[in-house]
C-alpha cells in the first residue's frame, strides 16, 4: 500500500512522492488521508475482481510517509483487505513511519487499527550526517518514538539505516550503529547511500558542495555494522537486513523469493505468476483513473523464462540460503570457483550443496551474479 506523500522531501530520496507544496494543496496532508485511502481502497476492490480468492499473508504500508495518514483510515485500508480477501492468522501488517510525524497517542492508535509491525526510517544518529542528509528529524527522538512504540505494545519494531553519507566518519557510523543497538528494536535494515540522479544530494556533489561517497570506506562500514550487529544478537537474512530469531520481515522475505504481490497507489509495482505491471506514477492522474473507475496500470510486461531466472539468481544470492548448486549448469559453476577459492563464497556451504555468500563475498555480491546470468 504506498501512501506517496512527505511532509519535505529528504536531499538523498529519488522516491515516488509528493509534498505539500509540490502538489499545491493548501489542505494538510491530514485532510488528504481519507480522500487519498479512499482510492487505496477502490483499487483493492479492482484487485479482488481480478485475483480472485486469496488469504492475504502480508501488508505493507511503504511510502512516502504512511505514518503521515490517519490510524483510522489505515485500519480502513485493512478492513477492505479483510472484507475482499481475508488474512491469514499470522498476517504481518506493517507501517513505514518518519519519526517526526508520531507521538505515543497516535502510536497507540496504528496499534488499535492492526498494525503489527512497525518500521522508522532512523538513518543515522549523528547530527551532521543527517543535515547532509537533508534530514528533518533530531536523533533524539529515535530513543522517544522506539520506546513509545515498544510502550503501547509493538514487539516488532525496526529501524532503517543509510551509512556511506559524505563526511560519515568510521566513528560516526559507529555512533549511529551503538545507537541502534541501544533501541528496543528485533530488526535493522542498513542501506549504503544510493546517490540517485537529479536528487538534491547529487547535484550538490555535482557542484563540489559535498565530497563524493568513498566507498572503500562504505564497504569498511559494511563489515563493522555485520560484526557489531551480529555480536548484538541480529542475524542477516538478506544482504542489508539483520534480525533477531524470530523478527524477519515476511513481507521483505516474499519479495526476494519473487512471491506473488498486488502493490496499490500511485507508482506501485505489482508481481503476479510471472506477469509485472506498474501504476501511474502521479497521484493525480492515479486519482483521475481510480475515480473513473479504470484500472491505473500504466503498462506491463510478461517475463520470458530467462528474465524469471535471472531475476532467481539475482535476489537469491542476497539470502544467506544462497542458489542450489544443483540449479546451476557446469559452466556457471567452473565460473564460481575463483569466487570459492578467494573466499567470496562460503567453503561449508558450497560442499553442502548450495552456492551462498561469505562476508566478504557479500561486499561484491552483484559482480559474483552478474558472471552467471544467463
Ligand atoms: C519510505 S522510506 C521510510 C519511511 C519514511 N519515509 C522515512 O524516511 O522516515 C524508506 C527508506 O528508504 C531508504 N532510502 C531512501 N532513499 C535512499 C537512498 N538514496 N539510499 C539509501 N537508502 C535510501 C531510507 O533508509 C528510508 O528509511
Ligand atoms: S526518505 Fe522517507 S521521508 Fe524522506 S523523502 Fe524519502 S520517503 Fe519521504
Amino acid at each position: 500500500m504506498h501512501i506517496p506523500y512527505c511532509v519535505k522531501r529528504c536531499g538523498y530520496c529519488d522516491f515516488n512522492t509528493y509534498t505539500p507544496a509540490e502538489l499545491q494543496i493548501s489542505e494538510g496532508l491530514t485532510q488528504i488521508s481519507n480522500s487519498y485511502i479512499d482510492l487505496l481502497i477502490a483499487e483493492i476492490a479492482q484487485a479482488k475482481l481480478q485475483v480472485g480468492q486469496a488469504s492475504v499473508p502480508t501488508i505493507f504500508f511503504g511510502g512516502g510517509t504512511p505514518s503521515l495518514m490517519e490510524p483510522t483510515d489505515i485500519a480502513r485500508v485493512i478492513s477492505a483487505i479483510t472484507d475482499n480477501f481475508g488474512l491469514t492468522d499470522d498476517c504481518e501488517i506493517t507501517l513505514e513511519t518518519n519519526p517526526d510525524t508520531v507521538d505515543k497517542a497516535k502510536l497507540a492508535a496504528f496499534k488499535a487499527a492492526g498494525i503489527n509491525r512497525i518500521s522508522f526510517g532512523m538513518q543515522s544518529a549523528v547530527a551532521h550526517v543527517l543535515k547532509t542528509l537533508d534530514r528533518t528529524h533530531n536523533p533524539a527522538n529515535l530513543p522517544q518514538v522506539t520506546n513509545w512504540a515498544h510502550e503501547v505494545g509493538f514487539t516488532d519494531i525496526s529501524v532503517d539505516l543509510i551509512y556511506g553519507t559524505p563526511g560519515e566518519s568510521i566513528a560516526d557510523w559507529q555512533e549511529s550503529i551503538d545507537a541502534a543497538l541501544a533501541l528496543p528494536i528485533n530488526h535493522i535494515s542498513a542501506y549504503a547511500l544510493i546517490v540517485e540522479e537529479g536528487t538534491k544530494l547529487a547535484n550538490a556533489i555535482k557542484r563540489g558542495e559535498i565530497a563524493k561517497v568513498d566507498d572503500d570506506l562504505t564497504a569498511e562500514k559494511y563489515l563493522m555494522a555485520d560484526n557489531a550487529f551480529s555480536k548484538a544478537g541480529f542475524t542477516w537474512y538478506e544482504l542489508s537486513n539483520w534480525s533477531k530469531s524470530g523478527g524477519e520481515s515476511k513481507h521483505n522475505i516474499a519479495y526476494w523469493l519473487n512471491a506473488n504481490w498486488w502493490g496499490a497507489g500511485p507508482g506501485a509495482h505489482s508481481h503476479i505468476n510471472g506477469k509485472r505491471w506498474w501504476n501511474v506514477k502521479h497521484p493525480n492522474l492515479y486519482k483521475e483513473k481510480i475515480s473513473k473507475n479504470q484500472s491505473p496500470t500504466q503498462d506491463f510486461e510478461v517475463l520470458e523464462p530467462i528474465q524469471i531466472e535471472s531475476e532467481r539468481l539475482m535476489l537469491s544470492i542476497r539470502l544467506p540460503e544462497g542458489i542450489q548448486k544443483q540449479t546451476l549448469n557446469s559452466d556457471q559453476l567452473n565460473t564460481l570457483s575463483p569466487y570459492l577459492e578467494n573466499g567470496a563464497l562460503d567453503a561449508g556451504k558450497w560442499a553442502a550443496g548450495t552456492v551462498s555468500l561469505s562476508l566478504n563475498g557479500r561486499l561484491i555480491a552483484d559482480r559474483i551474479v552478474r558472471e552467471i546470468l544467463l
